[in-house]
Order: C-alpha cells, then sequence, then structure tokens
C-alpha cells in the first residue's frame, strides 16, 4: 500500500531544498475551529514546527507578513468531479485545472469519487483514479469509491480498499436509475459491509423511480427545457430518499453521510434523524453536507430565462427555486444541524451542456465551485453575521478532516499538523466571473458576485502556491492522503467521551470537541484523540534559545484542566497519515 508517512526525518523533497522550505506567517491571527488567537507560525519540511510569539527561527526563513489578516487550516473539499465521464461528456476540470483553482481559493485538499460503471471492479478504476491524479494535483487528494452494484467480489474489493488503499468511504447513490442506482437491499447491504469494516457510507438521496417516471411524464407533456430537471426531483423525492436511507442505516446500525443536502425539507429530516441516531458515545453518527451552490444562489426562474443559463445550473439535487433556502441552510450549518460544505465540482462547458437541448434529462447534470467554495461561504455565512470564522473554519475543513480520519493532520492548524494554511484578507473584495476564474468551465454560476474575503497566500505542505494572489502551483505537488477506517469521530470511542471535560455549548451537536490528552512535555511526540480540540502542544524546544520565555505554551492551552499535561495520553487507534511511528 502507498501511504506517505509523515517523519521528521525523512529526505526533503527537491522542491523544498531551499529557503522555501522553512516559512514564518507573522502577526496574523490564527482561526481554528475552537480557537482564534493572536499568534505566529513557524513550518518546516511541510508541517507546522512551532505556533507562538517571539519565535526564535533558523537563518534564511521566509517571512509573510499576516498584519490584519486571518491564518485559516485549508479549505478541504470532501466532494469533487474531476475528469468525470458522465451523461455522455468528460467535466473539463481535470485534476490539473481542478486543484489549481482549488488553491486559488483557499482549498489545500480535495477528495474525489471513484465512480466505477456497474460491471467494473472498485480497484480497477480506484488505480485508474489515482494514476489520472497522481501526475497532475497540485493540492492534496483523497479519495471515496461509488458503490453501483453488489456482489460477492463488491464486498471483498471494499475490504481491500479499506485495509490496503486508503479508502474508508463509500457512495452509493439512489438516483441515476440504470446507469449508478441501488435498490434498498443493495443500499442495505453495502452499508452493513461498512459496519463491519468501520468504514463511512455516503448516500445520493433522491428517488431514482420517482425521477425517472417523473421524467417520462414531462417529456410526454411537452416539458424538455430545464426547468422540467427540478420538478422531476422535488423537495419531497430528496427527502423521501433521505429518510429511508437513513432508515436503512438505523436497521443495519451504521453510520450515514448525506451528500449534497439541497432544500429545506431534507435538511430538517437530516437534523431529526441525527437526534435519533447515535453511536457508542451517544453522539449523532449521522452527517450532512451541504454544497456552495446551496448557500451561495437558488433557482432564480426571473433570472434564468435563457437556456444557457438554466442549463448550466442543472445539478442533482437541483437548486430550488424558494429564495430562502440558502440562509436557511447557513443556519443548519450555524446550529451543527449540517456538518461540511462541499462543491460537488463537475463542471461541463456550455457545449457540452447543449446536449440536452430538447431534452432535460440528457443535461449533463453538475456545476462549478471548487474554487469559489470558501469565498461564496465567507460571504453568505461570516459576512452576513451568520457564522463565526470558527465556524466557518469548522464546515469547510474540521469536521471534513474529522468524518474522513485524518485529523489533526489536516483540519487545523497545530504542531505537527501538515503545513496547509490559508491567510485569509478579510477585507479585500473581489468579483467572481468565469472570466478571470481558473476553472476549466466556461460559465460560473455565481458570476459577479461580490465576495469579501480573498486568499492572499496559500500553503500546500509548506510550499507557498498563492503568493500575494499569484498562483505559483506545482503540477505533481499534491499527495494522495490514506483516509484510515474506524474514525474516532464517525464511530465513537468510549474513552475519549469520558474524560470530554469540554464546557462549551454545541447545540444538538455531535461535533463538540472531547478532552485531548497530552504526551508528558518532555516528550517528543504527543499523542492525541481525533476527536479533539486543536492540539497544541509541542513547543519546538530544540529551538528555543535558553532564557527565552516559551509562548507558545501559554496563550492557546486546550484543556480546562491544567493537569492534563501530567496524564498519561490516550492511544490513537488510527493515527492520521495511518500508522505512523514517530509523528505523533
Ligand atoms: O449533479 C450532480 N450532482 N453531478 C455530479 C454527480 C453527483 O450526483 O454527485
Ligand atoms: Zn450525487
Ligand atoms: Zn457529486
Amino acid at each position: 500500500m502507498e501511504i506517505p508517512v509523515p517523519n521528521p526525518v525523512k529526505k526533503v523533497p527537491i522542491h523544498l531544498q531551499s529557503s522555501q522550505n522553512r516559512v514564518l506567517i507573522k502577526n496574523g491571527k490564527l482561526v481554528n475551529h475552537d480557537t482564534m488567537v493572536d499568534n505566529d507560525i513557524f513550518i518546516e519540511d511541510g508541517i507546522v514546527k512551532m505556533i507562538g510569539r517571539n519565535l526564535v527561527i533558523p537563518g534564511g526563513t521566509r517571512v509573510i507578513d499576516a498584519s490584519s489578516m486571518l491564518v485559516l487550516p485549508g479549505g478541504i473539499d470532501p466532494h469533487t468531479h474531476f475528469e468525470l465521464e458522465f451523461m455522455g461528456a468528460i467535466s473539463v476540470d481535470d485534476f490539473y485545472q481542478g486543484t489549481k483553482a482549488a488553491i486559488a481559493g483557499g482549498t489545500t485538499m480535495i477528495i474525489d469519487f471513484v465512480l466505477p460503471n456497474k460491471d467494473e471492479s472498485l480497484i480497477d478504476t480506484y488505480q485508474k483514479w489515482r494514476s489520472r491524479a497522481t501526475n497532475k494535483v497540485c493540492c492534496d487528494y483523497g479519495l471515496h469509491v461509488a458503490v453501483t452494484s453488489w456482489s460477492k467480489q463488491t464486498k471483498q474489493e471494499m475490504e481491500e480498499l479499506c485495509n490496503k488503499h486508503g479508502v474508508n468511504s463509500f457512495k452509493v447513490f439512489m438516483a441515476y436509475k440504470g446507469v449508478f442506482m441501488l435498490n434498498d437491499s443493495e443500499l442495505y447491504n453495502t452499508f452493513e459491509a461498512c459496519k463491519e469494516l468501520g468504514a463511512l457510507p455516503m448516500v445520493h438521496a433522491e428517488n431514482g423511480d420517482i425521477v425517472h417516471e417523473n421524467s417520462i411524464r414531462l417529456l410526454k407533456s411537452g416539458i424538455n427545457g430545464p426547468d422540467g430537471h427540478a420538478l422531476s426531483r422535488s423537495e419531497d423525492v430528496e427527502t423521501e430518499a433521505l429518510n429511508r436511507a437513513c432508515t436503512i442505516a438505523n436497521q443495519v446500525g451504521s453510520p450515514l453521510y448525506i451528500v449534497h443536502i439541497m432544500s429545506k425539507p431534507a435538511a430538517d429530516a437530516l437534523k431529526k434523524h441525527r437526534n435519533e441516531q447515535i453511536n457508542r458515545c451517544g453522539k449523532s453518527n449521522i452527517f450532512g453536507e451541504t454544497l456552495a451552490a446551496a448557500v451561495g444562489t437558488y433557482w432564480d426562474k426571473n433570472k434564468l430565462t435563457c437556456w444557457n443559463d438554466a442549463a448550466a445550473h442543472i445539478l442533482s439535487p437541483p437548486l430550488r427555486n424558494d429564495p430562502y433556502t440558502p440562509t436557511y441552510l447557513l443556519e443548519m450549518l450555524a446550529n451543527g444541524n449540517l456538518q461540511t460544505t462541499g462543491s460537488d465540482n463537475a463542471t461541463f462547458s456550455s457545449e457540452q451542456k447543449a446536449i440536452g437541448k430538447g431534452d432535460f434529462t440528457k443535461i449533463p447534470n453538475g456545476v462549478n465551485g471548487v474554487e469559489d467554495r470558501m469565498s461564496v461561504i465567507w460571504e453568505k455565512g461570516v459576512v452576513s453575521g451568520l457564522l463565526s470564522p470558527c465556524k466557518f473554519v469548522e464546515i469547510t475543513s474540521t469536521n471534513t478532516a474529522k468524518i474522513f480520519n485524518i485529523f489533526p493532520r489536516k483540519g487545523c492548524i497545530a504542531v505537527g499538523s501538515d503545513a496547509d494554511i490559508v491567510v485569509w484578507n478579510p477585507n479585500a473584495k473581489r468579483t467572481i466571473s468565469s472570466k478571470t476564474h481558473h476553472q476549466a468551465v466556461d460559465y460560473n454560476i455565481f458570476e459577479g458576485m461580490e465576495v469579501h474575503g480573498v486568499p492572499e497566500y496559500v500553503l500546500v505542505g509548506g510550499r507557498v502556491c498563492l503568493d500575494e494572489g499569484n498562483l505559483k502551483v506545482v503540477q505533481g505537488h499534491g499527495k494522495f492522503i490514506p483516509t484510515p477506517p474506524h474514525a474516532d469521530f464517525v464511530y465513537g470511542n468510549e474513552n475519549v467521551n469520558e474524560e470530554s471535560n469540554d464546557q462549551q455549548d454545541y447545540p444538538q451537536d455531535n461535533l463538540k470537541p472531547t478532552a485531548l490528552k497530552i504526551s508528558p512535555a518532555s516528550s517528543v511526540t504527543s499523542e492525541i484523540s481525533n476527536c479533539s480540540k486543536s492540539p497544541m502542544i509541542h513547543t519546538g524546544r530544540a529551538m528555543r534559545m535558553e532564557g527565552q520565555r516559551d509562548l507558545q505554551s501559554s496563550s492557546f492551552s486546550i484543556s480546562s484542566d491544567s493537569n492534563d499535561v501530567k496524564k498519561s495520553s490516550i492511544r490513537v487507534r488510527n493515527p492520521p497519515g495511518g500508522q505512523s511511528k514517530g509523528f505523533w
């Protein structure tokens, strides 16, 4: 299995063998999901090495002045479809163009979907995706694998993917009848296999039979334009499928992640199931994702009057025509009823969309978002006052890292984390446009939206890939990030839960950080829980000069119990990045 093991003594990759392997981000406000503190960050060899003020750093270190800026963990987009062959077309953003655009917008990791046809092997298709991605990716990536048919072989391949190939999530479709859709027994079997493996089932929740019958009826009645798409798949059709998927998960006793929740009733149904379906720690094991598209725009029939514009806005489930849906979904994110935000980036050019002229069922489904997700959510969420900067971090990176079991390597800025960092200028503005975006697609569903909140610098694995707003990406720089099974955050960890001492109020939210146990201060490693607050532990003592106060250990304590540092640590069942020794 190819699992890159982070190791402090490993050889420095060629592209980092320069002063660029050391960066100090100074004078910024460091925002994690649980804290916002003035702190400097010293990065070496792709890893965050020290956090604090007045750090003593080696000569030759590049210094980035982040005065009046926020310093955030790089965004993690849990839902992309790069170079996806779908509905007679191949999405135009490939792993190069897509990840380049991601970085331009402040995203440093994406998780794409391996999508086998019904007769294809999961492993072969996974290998196909790895070889497509490996030399192209500018940022890190992970993979979910879709289960589009069910047999004994499917289960064996799921096991192999989990145990040998770094895949801990499997997506099923309740829509796209005859192509990817599974029936309820197949869903049941897939969820059961996921439970046995400690993996996470994901579901596209729409009733594909109803969509199919409605589409025939609409076409027969002469409705063949883009409007027909949403008419064939109403909010009820989404909500019914979501309820059914949660019911099946409940029968099986498996967790479940619902992708792209697009409507108010579906979000309400998710909230209900989250309250009812819990893991062994008494926390919900049902998770919901919504999209930048869903919070950034809606189906405004007064604006979407021309065929091209309307077709460009088609995705499944569809954008709803209710102008209050975006705010409702943002409120659901704010109060913890929804957990993550993706882009579902599946971009088809105007020419490709035109395949569906005269028959809306043939319009390739999908929209842009990988580049603008962070800015759109910042604008609609933080600038509008619905989300705090911490909550923004939680729903754009931390929760995804926790759910897919790569926290705290990803999803926070802490000593030992990958240096995937965005220096975010909350005072700058830009206007979104297909003329200036970095995506391959010739359309942008957020066209003309003015957004405050612009990335000035983006570091991917310590490398400055966006530098004062200028893109300096390197094709192939991104790594495959294995996602190990048995995520504590999903399956629960009794030890961690028992020790929880967090007093913050997280209404109906299983994302409440649990107690972090730190190894004795003298230890060079610190073992931490996957369900934890941002670990802020290792003080980089080797670099502290005699007599200098260790500022890092003072301002950013993560425990309400001052004795915590003296207690012995909790062992991580699945440390981020695999079973590496010596990193944590
Ligand atoms: O319309 C969409 N969402 N296209 C991409 C495929 C999917 O269903 O996620
Ligand atoms: Zn989908
Ligand atoms: Zn999708």
